[in-house]
């Protein structure tokens, strides 16, 4: 069922949402607009575009916040700290705030995501951290004494008490059908936790190990089809950067 809801009385039939839905889910009939049934993506475009606020969409929290243009940001300062980044290994013992958690959440529900689908979640491992880590360790540990090409690899590591946490106060493990998509809502949500004077490190090692563990993929009680894409250990950065790194060459191409 389509969501759109249009009111007649404060719609003006300027005809905008019409041009703008993706789907063509909106026509005009006679002088009134009208959705289709079928094709909504339940984007919000129409919701968003319409001049008079005449839509609302059935079943979302319709909350009328006004938009904000990516260029307030300076785009100069915006590249430098993106260049400025840095995986974050050392972390202080310091709490993130509910709502510094609340605010990395946010972006990352509101990164986009294929065919609109919305269908990426995140896991607080909170009460479960340690018991996570701890399966994690002798998973590695086991693998380290067997014969395999990544028991050679992991030979060479020091795996340590903190090795896939960091000691970090938290930890957020991203889950989708999609990499792409959970991939895409990680870099939102690192971005936001960066501005908000937080570190991450994004934990790849974690992420092999959910592969390789149905007790932690158990833990992590994971949705119907879904799989880890990230592991986002955050905190206060205990180590400051002084400068930008040094980058291979850009790859680029135009044909
Ligand atoms: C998908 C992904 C997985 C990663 N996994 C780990 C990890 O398990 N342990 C670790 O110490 N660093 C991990 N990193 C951090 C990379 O080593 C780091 O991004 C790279 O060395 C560049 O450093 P920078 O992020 O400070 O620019 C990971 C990064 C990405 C993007």
């Amino acid at each position: 069922m389509n969501p759109i809801e249009i009111d007649e009385s404060k719609c003006t039939k300027c005809s905008s949402c019409i041009d703008d839905c993706p789907n063509n889910c909106l026509y005009l009939e006679g002088e009134t607009v009208k959705a289709s049934e079928k094709g909504c993506m339940e984007c919000g475009h129409c919701y968003a575009i319409c001049p008079k606020g005449a839509i609302s969409m059935v079943n979302y929290d319709c909350a009328d916040e006004p938009a904000v243009s990516m260029t307030e940001i300076d785009s100069d300062m915006l590249l430098g700290a993106m260049k400025s980044r840095r995986t974050i290994r050392k972390f202080k013992p310091q709490p993130v705030e509910d709502e510094k958690i609340m605010k990395i959440l946010e972006a990352g529900r509101y990164s986009p995501t294929g065919a609109n689908s919305q269908n990426v979640s995140y896991t607080i491992l909170a009460s479960r951290q340690d018991e996570a880590e701890e399966i994690c360790l002798k998973l590695f540990r086991r693998s380290q004494k067997v014969g395999s090409p990544l028991s050679s690899f992991l030979k060479r590591i020091d795996i340590d008490d903190n090795f896939f946490f960091k000691g970090a106060p938290l930890v957020i493990v991203v889950s989708s059908k999609s990499n792409v998509d959970g991939g895409l809502a990680s870099s939102y949500m690192e971005i936001m936790a960066e501005s908000l004077g937080l570190g991450v490190l994004y934990s790849g090692f974690f992420v092999m190990c959910t592969k390789l563990s149905r007790k932690l993929r158990n833990l992590l009680e994971l949705e119907k089809g879904h799989d880890v894409v990230s592991c986002m250990v955050i905190g206060y950065p205990n180590v400051k950067y002084q400068r930008i790194v040094p980058r291979k060459d850009l790859k680029m191409k135009k044909l």
